[in-house]
């Protein structure tokens, strides 16, 4: 098939006149693809999904019902923009008591439709081409493709095991210092798990003071946190000073698909967001803001959420670790990042062995021949990560889940 006309228009950000023609596959696309494979070939076996990054439950009946009232509500019907206030007030409540964050709704809060959207949109109101932008990895990628979309670059720090999960903050060399104006935090992370102290907020506030760089810490997780009680950037003084905290009601609150969240902390920060995003959407359906406020000011939903992920990551480590897994339980979040096996002994056709030169061959292996699925993270030594969200419909449900899980890995006999 010839090219469109069009085909030399297309912008470098996307590939330029290249776009479309390369093979190499996203990473969740190729899951996807091996999925379909696995049920296809195997439909008699059952797929154990580790893999979605999605909450397994619907969002809480309360929620839901009040949206079944305001979708009829002539008042809900028109532009939300950046408003209405009565969100950016749930929020306060909510920072406040979740946190003890003490915010003004109308000038230190905003809401997104889903933190995505914001993560994607910070960048925009920063970096000029050149810019740099500090992004750990493994991670939330979004900002860092917007920071590239706008000219910048993209200076990646390593979260690895010996450096606890926590990005070397004096490894910057000083030429990409002077150029950076953001660092991107995510706490607790995604994937690693790992949750971030007061100190470590306290260092990185200091290293943004020190060489005039704004912080956006991606809390997208912040109520799942078991290793401490949950806690906020912007409870550590100066905070407010250097950057903003950007949130989600899609884990704590099983809203993935209602995208609401928001941007809270600097107040210029905030109004540049919100002076971005005004030209990016026309705001979330008030029907849906009013309803995540029900969420909001219900303290036990978020407890519940966090109970739930917490029992089911127990259950997981400790069958992984049965395994041979080396594996805690995570500090926060719903995942599980885990060392990934070089090789199972017993794998291959006829009990032989297969190795494995990454974490993605690992995985690839796990899907198809297994019918387990992972996500793999090869960013920063070779992990497997295995999310708490499958399905299952009760405890009983989850136990039988990690039997089956069990049985198939010590078969195959992992090797570290
Ligand atoms: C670390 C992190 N940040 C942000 C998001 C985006 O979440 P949402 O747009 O649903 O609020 C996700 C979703 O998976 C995430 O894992």
């Amino acid at each position: 098939m010839s090219d469109p006309y069009f085909q030399k228009l297309f912008a470098d950000r996307i590939g330029g006149a290249n776009y479309g023609k390369g093979t190499a596959i996203y990473k969740f696309e190729k899951i996807k693809r091996a999925k379909r494979k696995a049920l296809a070939d195997h439909p008699e076996r059952k797929l154990l999904d580790f893999g979605i990054g999605e909450n397994d439950a619907m969002a809480p009946e309360i929620v839901r019902r009040r949206m079944a009232e305001e979708i009829n509500r002539p008042e809900n019907r028109g532009y939300a923009d950046n408003g209405p206030p009565a969100f950016k007030e749930a929020v306060a409540r909510f920072m406040q008591r979740e946190y003890g964050v003490v915010l003004d709704p109308a000038s230190e809060i905003n809401h997104c439709i889903g933190s995505k959207t914001a993560l994607a949109m910070l960048p925009a109101c920063f970096i000029n081409p050149g810019d740099v932008t500090l992004m750990t990895v493994p991670g939330y990628p979004v900002a860092g493709t917007q920071t590239t979309y706008s000219g910048g670059i993209v200076y990646k720090l390593p979260l690895t095991a010996e450096n606890e999960f926590l990005p070397d903050l004096d490894s910057v060399p000083a030429d990409v210092l002077q150029k950076t104006k953001l660092l991107v935090l995510c706490y607790p992370n995604s994937p690693t798990g790992k949750t971030a102290s007061p100190e470590f907020y306290k260092r990185a506030i200091e290293f943004a003071k020190k060489n005039d760089i704004v912080i956006i810490q991606d809390a997208a997780h912040a109520t799942l946190s078991y290793d401490r009680p949950p806690n906020s950037f912007l409870t550590i003084p100066g905070a407010k000073d250097v950057g903003v905290e950007v949130h989600s009601m899609s884990k704590a609150f099983d809203m993935i698909g209602w995208r609401i969240g928001w941007v809270c902390g600097n107040e210029r920060i905030v109004r540049a967001f919100a002076d971005v995003k005004d030209n990016y959407d026309s705001g979330q359906f008030i029907a849906i803001q009013k309803s995540a406020i029900v969420g909001l000011d219900d303290p036990e939903i978020p407890h519940r959420t966090r109970a739930k992920y917490q029992r089911r990551l127990e259950k997981l480590v400790a069958t992984l670790q049965r395994c041979g897994f080396q594996c805690k339980m995570p500090g926060g979040t719903y995942f599980l990042y885990a060392p990934a096996p070089r090789a199972f002994a017993n794998g291959g056709p006829g009990g032989t062995r297969v190795d494995f030169e990454n974490a993605e061959a690992a995985s690839q292996y796990l899907i198809t021949e297994q019918s387990i699925c992972t996500v793999p993270w090869d960013d920063a030594g070779a992990f497997l990560r295995f999310s708490a969200t499958y399905e299952a419909d009760n405890e009983a449900g989850e136990d039988a889940l990690m039997a089956e899980t069990e049985q198939r890995l010590k078969n195959i006999q992992p090797e570290f």
